[in-house]
């Protein structure tokens, strides 16, 4: 049986002024579908053969509890894994991992996150479904893998070694090497020699292969979070303590059974406002949500919260404008990541 996980304790400060803290991205309904980004996640999930919404679970933080129940109402409530704070992706990943293995122990677990966007769900469906046949025929830890395209600092790069077998239907390569988040340069050298792919943070395992992983690279975390799960209470006590650091750290680039399948489902972490452009793509020049009209304007990326609002333009190149019913951001296309910076402005003098 397969368990899918979405891990959904992220803030997303950089697509203020839609997200704040008490709406996170993965809330938010970016493209005109009407699916806020954990929806869009749980519907492709079950898109795949066999995968019910009654088999994923969730894990995400206390302030984000209702909504995740309000976007996702068929979710049985006990499927919600709820973090008294946020201790980062190896926490939450084993949070589910020791669930899983309590409900079945030889139960197959996948990891996604709340927040990115495929273009080509049937797609996705294959790749999952060649990562569930890999990860049970073999105690490896399967990574889903994109094809880096250019030296993002933003995304963990993987390393493809040696075929895994000859005679599968799909292509999948041991990990030479697993690096989170380079430097630029870096990033560059490992574009440069063609044999790296970007880490999805998608990733298949038999619940009993991680936890093998965990008791071998992080024997304090399982012992710190298997002792507080196993008593009542446990959960909300222990987790404050338990280590900050993230799956990829802790776990996949310390491991030796890392494989990687090569996949291209046109896919996006949605880092910050510029990706709307590609979500929006083939919709017109400017990418659009809401009404707008414009004259001279070229490459500008548009939202409005409320339908009838009008945003209007004319002799701009390559700005972002954002309108909600208390703000409006206007801001130049080289400059979303400094929305963050932003932020913590209003958050020092609001
Ligand atoms: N439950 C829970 N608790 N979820 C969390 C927590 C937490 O403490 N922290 C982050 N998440 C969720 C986020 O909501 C998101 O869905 C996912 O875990 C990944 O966290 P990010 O903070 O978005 O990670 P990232 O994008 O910087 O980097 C990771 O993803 C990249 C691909 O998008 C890494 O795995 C990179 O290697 C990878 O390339
Ligand atoms: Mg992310």
């Amino acid at each position: 049986q397969f368990y899918p996980v979405i891990l959904a304790g992220g803030s997303g400060e950089r697509f203020w002024p839609l997200s704040r803290k008490s709406k996170p991205k993965q809330f938010l309904s970016l493209d005109d579908s009407g699916l806020s980004l954990i929806q869009a996640t749980v519907q492709r999930l079950t898109g795949i053969r066999g995968v019910e919404v009654e088999d994923i679970l969730i894990v995400t933080g206390v302030d984000h509890r209702m909504q995740v129940l309000e976007h996702l109402p068929e979710l049985p409530t006990e499927n919600l894994l709820v973090e008294p704070v946020a201790r980062d992706t190896a926490a939450a990943v084993l949070y589910a991992a020791l669930r899983v293995a309590q409900m079945d122990p030889n139960g197959l677990m996948g990891v996604f996150h709340s927040d990115h966007r495929v273009d080509q769900p049937e797609v996705f469906s294959r790749v999952v479904q060649q990562a569930i046949t890999l990860a049970s025929a073999r105690d490896v830890l399967v990574t889903i893998g994109i094809e880096a395209t250019y030296p993002s600092v933003a995304y963990g790069y993987i390393e493809r070694g040696e075929a895994v077998s000859d005679d599968m239907e799909f292509s999948a390569y041991h990990v030479a090497r697993f690096a989170e988040k380079p430097d630029s340069a870096r990033a560059q050298e490992f574009l440069d020699t063609g044999r790296y792919s970007w880490n999805s943070g998608m990733f298949v395992w038999k619940v009993q292969t991680i936890l093998a992983a965990f008791e071998r690279y992080q024997p304090e975390l399982l012992a710190e979070l298997s002792a507080a799960v196993s008593q009542r209470g446990g959960v909300r006590k222990v987790y404050p303590t338990l280590q900050k650091t993230s799956i990829d750290y802790a776990i996949l680039e310390k491991a030796d059974n890392v494989v990687v399948i090569p996949a291209e489902f046109g896919w996006d972490d949605l880092g910050d406002w510029n990706a709307l452009e590609r979500l929006l793509r083939g919709q017109g020049e400017n990418a659009a949500v809401g009404r707008h009209v414009g004259i001279d304007t070229g490459g500008a990326i548009l939202y409005t919260t409320n339908g009838d609002d009008l945003i209007a333009t004319i002799g701009l190149e390559d700005v972002v404008v954002v309108r909600t019913n208390e703000v409006t951001l206007v801001v130049h296309k080289d400059r979303t990541q400094d929305i963050k910076k932003l932020v913590q402005q209003l958050k020092e003098n609001p």
